[in-house]
């Protein structure tokens, strides 16, 4: 097994240390992996993945990428939020180009290098189906063509480690299945360790080779999940016996993570403890 990312005893804690956004997190991602990471709100899945980027430092443990501790961030990681973070005044190709544009401003760098940054910029416009609108205005584009922006963006320095928090979270149902297809294709064309966070089980389960599944207070792994699906994945496969099964155990894990219970059984338990208050008063 070739070790991308190493996560050794991970501790995060916010404010006076009350706040434990991560506990002794262990996980070893491969090189080339697709791993998803699910679990209720304020579980730490965003905080995980700002450490793995080197926004967030550890409180305790550490975070090795082919070995080497995480000081902060780098050109070998990067992140795609939710919010596709575009520049309004920018065109979409000079959007891709924009952080490039910036080194090269500030470096002593070569033409032959800014010509090659230019053609990584066209392969990647043409890989995400970009070329009609690559002189179009963000606030021209839909929300899956901004995002597609982003991604693009994202790639243009071939960072090995791809981090993802929520990215599709905003696009309706359609829009997000093109763009699972898409992030797989691009994935494997592109050889991207990807390490993507979502609150859609089936997100997960489609786009992951594991999906790890986080518990909340204190922040940690629950159990991690291998997904038994062919690698050339096809959305007919979200209606198979096995796919539905893997959805339903992770949801309920989630649900019991959260202390949340099915809606019969807390209606049992509030009837349970109704009686038992009644005849606490007719005593
Ligand atoms: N900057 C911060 N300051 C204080 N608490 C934070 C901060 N960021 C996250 N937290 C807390 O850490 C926990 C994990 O948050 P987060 O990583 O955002 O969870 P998730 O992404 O799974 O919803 C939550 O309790 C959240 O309130
Ligand atoms: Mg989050």
């Amino acid at each position: 097994m070739n070790t991308k990312i190493s996560i050794e005893s991970a501790g995060k804690t916010f404010g006076d240390g009350s706040i434990i956004a991560l506990q002794d997190v262990n996980l070893t991602v491969r090189s080339n992996e697709f791993v998803t990471f699910v679990g209720a709100s304020g579980c730490g899945k965003s905080t995980l993945l700002r450490c793995i980027g080197g926004l967030e430092a550890l409180s305790s443990g550490s975070i090795n990428v082919d070995g080497v501790p995480i000081t902060g961030p780098g050109v070998d990681r990067a992140m795609v939020f939710q919010h596709y973070s575009l520049y309004p005044w920018l065109s979409v190709m000079d959007n891709i180009k924009f952080t490039r544009l910036l080194q090269i401003n500030r470096e002593d760098i070569s033409s032959a290098e800014v010509e090659a940054a230019s053609g990584r910029a066209d392969a990647l416009i043409d890989l995400m189906g970009l070329n009609h609108v690559r002189n179009a205005y963000p606030n021209q584009l839909s929300g899956g063509m901004q995002q597609r922006v982003a991604i693009a963006r994202a790639l243009l320095p071939r960072p090995q480690i791809l981090l993802m928090d929520e990215p599709f979270g905003a696009l309706d149902a359609q829009t997000r299945e093109v763009m699972h297809d898409m992030i797989l294709h691009v994935s494997k064309l592109e050889k991207t360790t990807i390490v993507f966070v979502t609150h859609d089980v089936e997100e997960a389960i489609y786009l992951g080779q594991r999906v790890v599944v986080m518990a909340p207070r204190p922040g940690r792994v629950d159990s991690i999940c291998p997904v038994n699906l062919p690698a050339q994945r096809n959305q007919d496969m979200k209606l198979a016996p096995e796919f539905m099964q893997q959805k339903k155990a992770i949801l309920t894990r989630i649900r019991e993570t959260a202390g949340m219970h099915t809606d019969r059984e807390l209606l049992e338990r509030m009837t349970r403890q109704a009686e038992a208050d009644q005849k606490n008063d007719m005593q």
